[in-house]
């Protein structure tokens, strides 16, 4: 820039820099996150086709899951890049919705930027879009209907419609309420993190089931160890079960045949002492973090004592939390009241496979503070993709027992948002009205995206809702089939769709607030 009196200009950023002004602004913002939703818009809903994701290691899933391909993608847009982060805050806060969330986002960029480049102010359009906002929030408050045990198995359903749990709805929807309510004795709120996951990689998804305690592979190190116990107490233990090794260089001179003998009874004294406190202790499953001791297992298996050594510290923690174990430190003064109890412990090998370990499984604890999910089937990409729809359901289930409110899916709760806003927009004086009108439309995506998933025709079916919703009190919105009916048997938890929309509320005005892009790598 020049004054014009044959001074420099005055450079406040590098030659290269690009500045974006004005609306192109947001057309290079939107156009960005457009790219975003779209790639999400097919895998919505229970029509919803899935991605496969090929990674740069040579790693392939196959998944409907938002959060996943997200986080799969190495976005360097800046404003994929608030996408980005916008989904992680979805699936951080909820587990569920994030396709949800952002194609209302990319839906409210969309219909913000048509009226941005009809001269309407930033700012008028995040005030009507607030405006909106507030509206929707009372829709949602005003629809939320009581929840009850039929309607806990269909948030369990709803959030795992479309996750290759198809073939088994009812018994993993059964098994998602069940876990959490197993759990809800020792837990105010269960949440999704005490239910553990474990894939048998042995028959099929109907062979799935819980373990109210937990299950893991490891090595049985002696064929003799009990492989069948009930009514079985439990001894947890973080560290290894031997006698400890001198920490310094010792030389111990032995003169004669009997000192050695001394010297090896010692030790064996101090193994059998060792021994004889876990013995003592009364516990029949001996758990431990670290090594064992090769002659201490044999005094254990002589007394029908099972000992599985070298877990790793969550399934140390895993098995605590589920049996009511103390973790233990040092055995030498383990004692009964440090013990938790299980039902039965199992484990197998499948002789079978050339697989080297075997599998344990620690079921019927009491009150459990954590139990598990065990997922049948051989298929690595298939059983990876129902464990993320066990942990969307899961999250989902557990907000909607804190909520004690659901919300009617198949898009109605958008509908009556898009329609309530519209009889608030007639009333509204200045220019914001016209961004109320834009957030209504934005919100008919959600119905709309389900139908054209469905192969029907969005525009029409949009309309017939638009009808059915001014006129009905009763809650309609697209069905499994794409159809435009009565929903009562998809429910999300309020936590859920708020969050959901404020997120994507937020994050569009953030975007549109934007009127200059400086980008000093030239683009
Ligand atoms: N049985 C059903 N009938 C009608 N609509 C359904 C049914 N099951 C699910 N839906 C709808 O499908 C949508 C959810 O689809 P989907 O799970 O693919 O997306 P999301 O939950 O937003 O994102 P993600 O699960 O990837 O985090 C919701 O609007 C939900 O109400
Ligand atoms: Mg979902």
């Amino acid at each position: 820039m020049s004054d014009g009196a044959g001074k420099p200009p005055v450079v406040i950023v590098p030659e290269q820099t690009n500045i974006t002004s004005g609306t192109a602004v947001q057309e290079k913002l939107i156009n960005a996150a457009r790219v975003f939703s779209d790639l999400l818009k097919p895998t919505f809903g229970p029509k919803g086709l899935d991605k496969m994701l090929y990674k740069s290691d040579g790693t392939t899933a196959v998944t409907n899951d938002g959060a996943k391909i997200v986080a799969e993608l190495l976005v360097k847009h800046p404003a994929a890049k608030m996408m980005v982060s916008m989904a992680n805050s979805q699936e951080e806060n909820c587990g569920d919705g994030v396709t949800t969330t952002m194609l209302l986002c990319g839906s409210l960029l969309q219909e913000g930027n048509n009226l941005l480049k009809k001269g309407l102010h930033p700012l008028t359009l995040v005030e009507g879009f607030r405006k909106s906002l507030e509206i929707a929030k009372k829709q949602i408050n005003a629809d939320s209907i009581k929840l009850d045990d039929s309607k806990l198995l269909s948030v369990a359903e709803t959030a795992l419609t479309g996750k290759g749990t198809e073939g088994a709805l009812d018994l993993f929807s059964s098994i998602i309420v069940e876990s959490l309510t197993a759990i809800s004795e020792t837990q105010e709120t269960p949440r999704a993190e005490n239910i553990a996951m474990f894939k048998s990689n042995l028959g099929n998804i109907h062979d799935s089931r819980i373990i109210y305690g937990v299950a893991f592979r490891r090595r049985v190190l002696m064929d003799s160890l009990p492989n069948r116990l009930s009514n079985v107490r439990v001894a947890v233990i973080s560290g290894d079960i031997k006698i400890r090794k001198m920490n310094r260089n010792a030389e111990i001179q032995i003169t004669s045949a009997n000192q050695l003998e001394a010297f090896v009874d010692a030790e064996q004294e101090r193994k059998n002492h060792l021994s004889q406190s876990l013995i003592n202790s009364g516990a029949s499953l001996v758990l431990c973090g670290g090594e064992i001791d090769r002659d201490i297992l044999h005094n254990l298996a002589e007394n029908n004592i099972l000992a599985i050594g070298e877990l790793d510290s969550s399934e140390i923690h895993n098995s605590s939390s589920s049996t009511g174990a103390k973790i233990v430190d040092s055995i030498v003064d383990i004692g009964s009241k440090d013990l938790g109890f299980c039902d039965s412990v199992i484990w197998e090998r499948n002789e079978a496979s050339d697989m080297v370990e075997d599998i344990i499984r620690i079921d019927g604890c009491k009150k459990p503070g954590l139990v598990t999910i065990e997922v049948g089937g051989a298929g690595e990409i298939v059983t990876e993709e129902i464990i993320r729809g066990l942990h969307d359901g899961l999250r989902a289930v557990s907000l909607a027992m804190e909520d004690k409110e659901v919300i009617p899916g198949g898009g109605v709760i958008y509908s009556r948002i898009a329609h309530a806003v519209r009889i608030s927009s007639e009333s509204e004086p200045g220019r914001a009205r016209l961004a109320m009108e834009a957030f209504s439309r934005a919100m008919e995506t959600i119905p709309g995206t389900l139908v054209e998933n469905s192969g029907n025709d969005a525009l029409d079916s949009i309309l017939e809702l638009r009808t059915a919703t001014r006129n009905q009190e009763k809650f309609v919105g697209i069905d499994e089939d794409g159809k435009v009916s009565v929903i009562d048997s998809a429910w999300h938890p309020q936590t859920i769709i708020t969050e959901s929309l404020q997120l994507a509320c937020e994050t569009a005005i953030g975007m549109l607030r934007i009127d200059q892009v400086i980008s000093s790598r030239g683009d």
